[in-house]
Protein backbone atom coordinates (compact mmCIF):
# COMPACT_ATOMS: atom_id res chain seq x y z
CA UNK A 1 0.00 0.00 0.00
CA UNK A 2 3.05 2.48 0.89
CA UNK A 3 4.04 2.07 -2.59
CA UNK A 4 1.30 2.82 -4.28
CA UNK A 5 0.89 5.94 -2.22
CA UNK A 6 4.67 6.65 -3.51
CA UNK A 7 3.89 5.80 -7.31
CA UNK A 8 0.63 8.05 -6.71
CA UNK A 9 2.88 11.44 -5.53
CA UNK A 10 5.32 10.33 -8.22
CA UNK A 11 2.77 11.14 -10.70
CA UNK A 12 1.16 13.94 -9.61
CA UNK A 13 0.49 16.56 -12.44
CA UNK A 14 0.24 20.14 -10.92
CA UNK A 15 -2.98 22.84 -12.64
CA UNK A 16 -0.99 24.11 -15.02
CA UNK A 17 0.20 20.89 -16.55
CA UNK A 18 -3.06 19.73 -16.80
CA UNK A 19 -4.14 23.09 -18.44
CA UNK A 20 -0.97 22.90 -21.32
CA UNK A 21 -2.01 19.57 -22.18
CA UNK A 22 -6.04 20.07 -22.61
CA UNK A 23 -5.63 23.39 -24.25
CA UNK A 24 -2.02 23.02 -25.72
CA UNK A 25 -0.96 26.36 -26.66
CA UNK A 26 0.83 26.99 -30.32
CA UNK A 27 0.70 23.19 -31.21
CA UNK A 28 0.32 23.12 -34.96
CA UNK A 29 -2.79 21.08 -35.40
CA UNK A 30 -2.59 21.86 -39.77
CA UNK A 31 0.02 22.82 -41.91
CA UNK A 32 -1.72 25.61 -42.46
CA UNK A 33 -1.07 26.44 -39.08
CA UNK A 34 2.64 26.70 -39.60
CA UNK A 35 2.15 28.39 -42.58
CA UNK A 36 0.49 31.35 -40.79
CA UNK A 37 3.08 32.06 -38.77
CA UNK A 38 5.86 32.13 -41.79
CA UNK A 39 8.63 30.79 -40.36
CA UNK A 40 12.52 31.17 -40.80
CA UNK A 41 13.85 28.48 -38.17
CA UNK A 42 13.23 25.36 -37.73
CA UNK A 43 14.22 22.35 -35.47
CA UNK A 44 13.93 18.57 -35.28
CA UNK A 45 15.00 16.07 -32.45
CA UNK A 46 14.43 12.99 -31.09
CA UNK A 47 14.45 11.63 -27.55
CA UNK A 48 17.48 8.99 -26.55
CA UNK A 49 15.07 8.34 -23.25
CA UNK A 50 11.91 7.36 -24.97
CA UNK A 51 12.26 7.59 -28.68
CA UNK A 52 9.82 10.47 -29.05
CA UNK A 53 10.19 13.12 -31.39
CA UNK A 54 9.81 16.67 -31.32
CA UNK A 55 9.52 19.57 -34.64
CA UNK A 56 9.52 23.70 -33.68
CA UNK A 57 9.39 26.28 -36.16
CA UNK A 58 9.91 29.72 -35.04
CA UNK A 59 9.32 32.98 -36.78
CA UNK A 60 12.21 35.51 -36.39
CA UNK A 61 11.68 38.99 -36.49
CA UNK A 62 14.33 41.84 -35.75
CA UNK A 63 16.38 39.71 -33.08
CA UNK A 64 13.00 37.91 -31.37
CA UNK A 65 10.73 35.46 -31.46
CA UNK A 66 7.68 36.46 -32.40
CA UNK A 67 5.36 33.55 -33.24
CA UNK A 68 6.09 29.83 -32.67
CA UNK A 69 4.54 26.82 -33.69
CA UNK A 70 5.14 23.03 -32.68
CA UNK A 71 4.24 18.87 -33.14
CA UNK A 72 5.60 16.21 -31.27
CA UNK A 73 4.87 12.38 -31.05
CA UNK A 74 5.38 12.93 -26.94
CA UNK A 75 3.55 12.51 -23.87
CA UNK A 76 1.72 14.41 -21.95
CA UNK A 77 4.65 15.83 -19.88
CA UNK A 78 6.21 16.63 -23.52
CA UNK A 79 3.46 18.38 -24.51
CA UNK A 80 3.00 20.61 -21.49
CA UNK A 81 6.24 21.79 -21.44
CA UNK A 82 6.64 22.60 -24.93
CA UNK A 83 3.17 24.79 -24.69
CA UNK A 84 4.92 26.28 -21.62
CA UNK A 85 8.19 26.87 -23.64
CA UNK A 86 6.17 28.40 -26.72
CA UNK A 87 4.64 30.65 -24.38
CA UNK A 88 7.71 32.11 -22.24
CA UNK A 89 9.15 32.61 -26.02
CA UNK A 90 6.64 34.76 -27.25
CA UNK A 91 4.71 36.60 -24.45
CA UNK A 92 5.82 40.28 -24.11
CA UNK A 93 6.44 41.16 -27.51
CA UNK A 94 8.74 37.60 -27.82
CA UNK A 95 11.99 36.68 -26.34
CA UNK A 96 15.77 37.84 -27.74
CA UNK A 97 17.32 34.87 -29.58
CA UNK A 98 20.02 34.91 -26.87
CA UNK A 99 17.71 34.56 -23.71
CA UNK A 100 15.93 31.93 -25.64
CA UNK A 101 18.96 30.04 -26.10
CA UNK A 102 20.23 29.78 -22.17
CA UNK A 103 15.94 28.67 -21.32
CA UNK A 104 16.93 25.22 -19.56
CA UNK A 105 14.21 23.04 -18.79
CA UNK A 106 14.73 23.82 -14.90
CA UNK A 107 13.45 27.33 -16.20
CA UNK A 108 10.31 25.66 -17.92
CA UNK A 109 9.57 23.09 -14.97
CA UNK A 110 9.42 26.16 -12.18
CA UNK A 111 7.00 27.75 -14.81
CA UNK A 112 5.18 24.38 -14.95
CA UNK A 113 4.71 24.18 -10.90
CA UNK A 114 7.44 20.70 -11.77
CA UNK A 115 6.82 17.19 -13.61
CA UNK A 116 6.92 13.96 -11.99
CA UNK A 117 10.73 12.81 -11.39
CA UNK A 118 10.79 10.10 -14.04
CA UNK A 119 9.25 12.69 -16.74
CA UNK A 120 11.75 15.33 -16.05
CA UNK A 121 13.66 14.28 -20.09
CA UNK A 122 10.51 15.03 -21.69
CA UNK A 123 10.43 18.74 -20.56
CA UNK A 124 14.05 18.48 -22.21
CA UNK A 125 12.58 18.09 -26.02
CA UNK A 126 10.79 21.21 -27.00
CA UNK A 127 13.69 23.10 -25.26
CA UNK A 128 16.59 21.00 -27.95
CA UNK A 129 14.27 21.85 -30.88
CA UNK A 130 13.66 25.19 -29.65
CA UNK A 131 17.79 25.62 -30.04
CA UNK A 132 17.73 23.65 -33.05
CA UNK A 133 15.38 25.98 -34.87
CA UNK A 134 17.91 29.11 -33.44
CA UNK A 135 20.42 27.50 -34.93
CA UNK A 136 19.00 26.71 -38.31
CA UNK A 137 17.27 30.37 -38.15
CA UNK A 138 20.81 31.72 -37.87
CA UNK A 139 22.30 29.53 -40.49
CA UNK A 140 19.39 30.74 -42.98
CA UNK A 141 20.28 34.42 -41.92
CA UNK A 142 24.19 34.10 -43.42
S1 LIG B 1 7.92 9.75 -22.63
FE1 LIG B 1 8.69 10.45 -24.54
S2 LIG B 1 8.45 12.59 -24.41
FE2 LIG B 1 7.66 11.90 -22.56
Amino acid sequence: MADIKKHGKEWFYSKIVKEHFFHPKNMALSDKDIELIRPNGVGEVGSPACGDVMRMWISVENGKIKRCRWRTFGCTSAIASTSMLSVMITEKGGMKLEEAEKITAKDILDRLGGLPPNKIHCSVLGDQALKAAIKDYRKNEK
